[in-house]
C-alpha cells in the first residue's frame, strides 16, 4: 500500500500532472490559476501548510485529497471543518481502495468532513463509506425574460409559441418591487461582517462561519471570478449581504446568487436583497437568476420573490466528528444554511 503524507511545496509540479491526467488541461490550468488562493491564502490554513493529503509511491504521487478548511458552527458550537475538494487517483490505480484510504485520512484529522457538488463517482464512493447524505442542495430560478424558458431539444416553433403563451405570467414574476433599505455594493467586508455572523450563528444549526476574513478571502480576493457585494445597511450596521455574478450560459444571460447572510427571520431585509439582485439582474440583461438555499426560511422567500423549484445536482454529504449527533440531525436540514458560496463550487 502506498503511504499518505501530508503535501509539502516539493511535491506541487507532480500533483499538477497528476491533476492533468485526471481532470484534463483546462481544467488542470484553472486549477494552477486558482492553488496559492484556494489552499495557501484561506485564512483557516493550518501553520504546518494546506490540508492536502497525497498517497505517494516511492517518488511517484498517484492520489491526492486536497480540502479547505473553515470553521463549522453546528448547534451553536464552532469546529474545525473541512470541504473535500480536489480527490484523484491515477487512472491505472482506481478502484483499488485507494480513495477510500485518502477519504478515511481527511476524516480522521477534521471536526467534520463536507462534500458539496460531487461528481458521480466520488459521490459513490462516499454512499459506499455510508456518510450522512444531506442533499442535494435545492435550487431556485426566477425567470425575467422569455428567454428563460427556451428548451434546446424543442424546435423553434415550440419555443416561441411556450414565449408567447408564458409571457404575461413572466412580466408577473418578474416586476418590480419595492426595497426597504439602503442597499450598496462594497469592495471589502470589514468588522461589522463579523458582527452581524457572531448575532445570526446561533439561528443556523450548520453553517460555515462567514466572517469578515472568511468573507475577503471568498469573494474580494479569489483570482478566478469576479463578484459583486451588495450590503443592507440599517442605522450604520449591516444587516445582511449577497454575493452575485453574471454569466454568459450555452441558453442565455444568468446571474447566480452565490452567497448571502442576513438573520432568517429579518424577511424584509432578505426580500430587500433578492429585490436589489433583480435590477442588478435586469440591468446586467440577464435572462434568469438562479440561487442554491438549504433553509427553509431563505427557501420560502425565495419562492415568494418569483424563484421556482428546478432539478438540483448539487449534491451535499456531511460528518460531524467533533460532537455526538443522533443520525435525525442530519435529515432535519430546515436550518442549515448552505449556498453555492460554500466549499469551492463557483469555479
Ligand atoms: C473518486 C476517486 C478519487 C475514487 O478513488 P478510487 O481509488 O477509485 O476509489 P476506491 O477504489 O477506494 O472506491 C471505489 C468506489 O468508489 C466509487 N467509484 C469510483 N469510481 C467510480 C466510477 N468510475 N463510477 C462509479 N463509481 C465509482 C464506487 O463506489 C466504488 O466502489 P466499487 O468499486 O465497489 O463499485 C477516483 O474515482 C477518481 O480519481 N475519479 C476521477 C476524479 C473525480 O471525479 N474526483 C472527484 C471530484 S468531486
Amino acid at each position: 500500500m502506498p503511504d499518505i503524507v501530508r503535501f509539502q511545496p516539493d511535491d506541487k509540479r507532480a500533483v499538477e500532472a497528476l491533476y492533468r491526467r485526471v481532470f484534463g488541461i483546462d481544467s488542470a490550468d484553472a486549477n494552477r490559476l486558482r492553488w496559492d488562493w484556494q489552499y495557501r491564502n484561506n485564512p483557516h490554513r493550518p501553520s504546518d501548510g494546506p490540508l492536502i493529503w497525497l498517497a505517494r509511491e516511492g517518488q511517484t504521487i498517484i492520489g491526492q485529497y486536497a480540502t479547505m478548511p473553515v470553521k463549522l458552527s453546528v448547534q451553536g458550537r464552532e469546529i474545525d471543518a473541512a470541504w473535500g475538494m480536489d480527490v484523484m487517483v491515477a487512472p491505472e490505480r482506481q478502484r483499488q481502495g485507494l480513495g477510500e484510504v485518502l477519504f478515511r485520512t481527511w476524516d480522521r484529522h477534521v471536526g467534520a468532513s463536507l462534500g458539496l457538488g460531487l461528481s458521480d463517482s466520488s459521490y459513490r464512493l462516499f454512499q459506499k463509506m455510508r456518510w450522512p447524505d444531506a442533499g442535494p442542495v435545492p435550487c431556485f430560478v426566477k425567470p425575467l425574460t422569455r428567454r428563460a424558458l427556451r428548451r434546446p431539444g424543442w424546435s423553434v416553433t415550440v419555443n416561441k409559441l411556450v414565449s408567447a403563451l408564458t409571457l404575461p405570467w413572466i412580466r408577473l414574476v418578474a416586476r418590480t418591487r419595492p426595497m426597504q433599505g439602503e442597499v450598496r455594493t462594497i469592495r471589502h467586508f470589514d468588522d461589522r461582517f463579523t458582527r452581524l455572523w457572531d448575532r445570526v450563528a446561533p439561528s443556523f444549526a450548520f453553517a460555515v462561519r462567514r466572517d469578515a476574513a472568511y468573507l475577503n478571502w471568498k469573494y474580494i480576493q479569489a483570482p478566478h471570478v469576479r463578484y459583486t457585494i451588495a450590503v443592507l445597511e440599517r442605522d450604520g450596521d449591516v444587516a445582511g449581504y449577497v454575493v452575485y455574478r453574471h454569466l454568459q450560459e450555452p441558453r442565455g444571460r444568468v446571474t447566480i446568487i452565490v452567497d448571502w447572510l442576513a438573520a432568517p427571520d429579518d424577511h424584509a431585509g432578505f426580500l430587500t436583497l433578492l429585490r436589489w439582485v433583480d435590477r442588478e439582474a435586469r440591468a446586467a440583461n440577464s435572462d434568469k437568476i438562479r440561487a442554491f438555499a438549504l433553509h427553509a426560511g431563505f427557501r420560502k422567500l425565495l419562492k415568494q420573490s418569483g424563484y421556482f423549484t428546478v432539478k438540483s445536482t448539487m449534491e451535499f454529504v456531511a460528518k460531524i466528528n467533533a460532537i455526538d449527533l443522533p443520525s435525525a440531525f442530519y435529515a432535519a436540514t430546515d436550518t442549515w444554511h448552505v449556498t453555492l458560496g460554500d466549499s469551492d463550487q463557483d469555479r
